[in-house]
């Protein structure tokens, strides 16, 4: 049975416009994430604290931080790979962060700079960290459907290292199809392994859909009973150490879809097509929505 309530976890502002090749203007990226504020979700990821070298796109953490209307009800997570991206997210007034692990060693190594293993323990360190400062920390798992690198994975290790991140104290673990490759077959199989280990009440899915099988994966995990899903408005995105990774299931294909199934979102579609509009149009590109495609009167 679908679950009758949805948390949305729109991730546009961070893991929408850390891809992009241009300077999103600092300004931009605020009237972004105030606009989303004013859309019902529950939950916008904001920017990430890590190293401008690796990801300078988000270079000005500080700023998006200090510069957002903080709404009443809605938080503003941020990526900490670290205790030094944990520390300067908390001095710039982070309340959630999120850690970011893989099930792929090579994707790892290539993304964050080191083993699965040291991973963890640098994990540990934020955990504490996090865990004294009352401070929730959401868990990601990278190429749970498969790996640019290393190709397929396997369901046993994706849920070997979700258990590991949620045995840590994170509340929630965020299954990520990095490059989008998976089906609704492989993405059944993964969450069968997965919820044997953590509670489907602890899980998120995190659908990028670069073979156009977002929507399908995530009916299939609603299906399951996952009722936490990652989306990017106007489907921005991608990750820069997953080439050809394109953006996230857009936020409002996904709302599309789930208002279709009488499943509550508290998500205005109208408003967040608009805060599509403006991201595409200070982005000068078209909006990968399906939804606000078809929408468009020309
Ligand atoms: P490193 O080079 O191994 O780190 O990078 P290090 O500890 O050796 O430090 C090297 C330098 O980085 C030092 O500075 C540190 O101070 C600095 P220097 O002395 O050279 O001037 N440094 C930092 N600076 C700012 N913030 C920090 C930080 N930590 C160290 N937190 C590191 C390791 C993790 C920092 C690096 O690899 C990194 O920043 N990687 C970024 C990865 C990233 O942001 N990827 C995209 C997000 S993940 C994603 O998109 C997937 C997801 O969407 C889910 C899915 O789709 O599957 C979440
Ligand atoms: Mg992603």
């Amino acid at each position: 049975a679908f679950p009758k309530r949805v948390k949305v976890v729109e991730v546009g502002p961070r893991d929408g416009l850390q891809n992009e090749k241009n300077v999103v203007p600092t300004p931009v990226k605020i009237n972004l994430i105030n606009m989303l504020s004013e859309t019902g979700l529950q939950v916008i990821e904001a920017t990430s604290f890590v190293s401008p070298k690796w990801v300078p796109q988000m270079a000005d953490h500080t700023e998006v931080m200090q510069g957002i209307n903080k709404l009443p009800g809605v938080s503003y997570p941020v990526l900490t790979p670290n205790l030094k991206g944990f520390q300067a997210a908390v001095a710039a007034g982070a309340k959630e962060v999120s850690i970011f692990g893989a099930a792929s060693e090579l994707f790892t190594k290539k993304n964050i700079n080191c083993s699965i293993e040291e991973s963890l323990e640098r994990f540990d360190e934020v955990m504490t960290a996090a865990r004294a400062a009352s401070i929730p920390v959401r868990g990601y798992v990278s190429c749970v459907l498969g790996c640019p690198y290393e190709g397929k994975i396997s369901a046993a290790k994706v849920a070997e290292v979700s258990k590991k991140m949620y045995s840590m104290g994170c509340y929630e673990i965020s299954l990520g199809d990095t490059i989008g490759i998976g089906t609704p077959g492989s993405m059944k199989e993964m969450l069968t392994a997965v919820m044997k280990e953590v509670p489907v009440g602890a899980l998120a899915v995190h659908c990028h859909d670069t073979y156009g099988q977002a929507l399908a994966n995530i009916l299939v995990a609603l299906q399951m009973g996952v009722s936490v899903v990652d989306a990017s408005v106007a489907g921005l995105g991608g990750c820069p150490y997953a080439q050809g990774a394109s953006g996230n299931v857009a936020t409002e294909d996904l709302v599309y879809m789930l208002n279709g199934l009488g499943i509550q979102t508290g998500v205005d579609l109208q408003k967040l097509m608009d805060t599509g509009t403006f991201i595409c149009n200070a982005l000068n590109r078209r909006t990968n929505s399906k939804v606000s495609q078809a929408s468009c009167r020309l």
